[in-house]
């Protein structure tokens, strides 16, 4: 049986660090005979709820895919029309973020982006840098591919500098070159819209993190159900490689 969305909130299984794939907009706006961008709109307060509600429930870290590093494939359009929405979301969003002691950061390539939209980038991580009611990652121009690349290119360069023997090249100090190397991996990874796709999102990290597909499409993302996403994470038994006997014998979590 299913538990009771409230049982999503019981701290010993929380998931510490939530990472959302928001999928669906562009399809919610066409049910509605709407431009493609009024979806992306819809979809930037459904992350207002789902960043206020990760506040209430004591999540720790939440990471928001916004744009992949393969959607500047989409219509040129398109594309403007998401960079001005990040720019006055920047904007629109930042005080009240602030207020709330969430401290945003921004993963993925940066350099693609506009200068103006850097500086109100770098701008909107220092104001919050000091906040831990949230870290909110929004992934923009990111992609796990990516990620892992720049990471064995770091790996690189500290083997030619000599700081670094290829012997001593192991996952633990790849993983340490990672976009949010400093946090927990993903717990719980959810995907919105119906798709049961990873879609080059934290590939490396979320090796072990559960996975939950639901079919509302991410502007419809409210509070309940990710309340549902939250009961059914605590439902999950991790076992990260051992048996479940293991784990009901008390062995504990390498
Ligand atoms: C995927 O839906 C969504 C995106 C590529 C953009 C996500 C952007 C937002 C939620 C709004 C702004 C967010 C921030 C953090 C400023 P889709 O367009 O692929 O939908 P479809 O599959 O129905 O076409």
């Amino acid at each position: 049986m299913d538990p009771a969305p409230e049982e999503a909130g019981t701290p010993d299984r929380l998931p510490r660090h939530v990472a959302i794939i928001m999928d669906g907009n562009g399809r919610w706006a066409r049910a509605r005979g709407l431009p493609r961008y009024a979806g992306h709109r819809e979809g930037l307060r459904a992350v207002r709820r789902i960043v206020e509600h990760s506040v209430e429930r004591g999540i720790g870290v939440l990471t928001l895919f916004a744009f992949s590093s393969e959607n500047w494939a989409r219509p040129p359009m398109e594309v403007r029309m998401l960079m001005k929405l990040f720019m006055s979301a920047l904007r629109a969003e930042v005080r009240r973020l602030n207020e709330n002691r969430v401290r945003l950061r921004i993963i993925g390539e940066r350099s693609a982006f506009a200068p103006r939209l850097q500086r109100q980038i770098a701008e909107a991580e220092r104001l919050t840098a000091g906040n831990d009611a949230l870290l909110l990652q929004i992934a923009a121009n990111y992609g796990g591919r990516w990620d892992i690349t720049q990471a064995a290119r770091a790996l690189a360069e500290a083997v030619q500098a000599g700081t670094l023997a290829p012997q001593a090249i192991d996952e633990a100090a790849l993983a340490a070159r990672l976009s949010f190397a400093d946090q927990p991996d993903p717990d719980l990874f959810i995907r919105t819209g119906g798709e049961r796709r990873i879609s080059n999102f934290v590939l490396w990290q979320a090796a072990y993190a559960e996975l939950y597909f639901c079919d509302s499409l991410w502007p419809d993302f409210d509070a309940t159900a990710y309340d549902l996403a939250l009961a059914d994470f605590a439902r999950r038994q991790r076992r990260f490689g051992r048996t479940g006997e293991q784990l009901e014998t008390g062995e504990a979590r390498p």
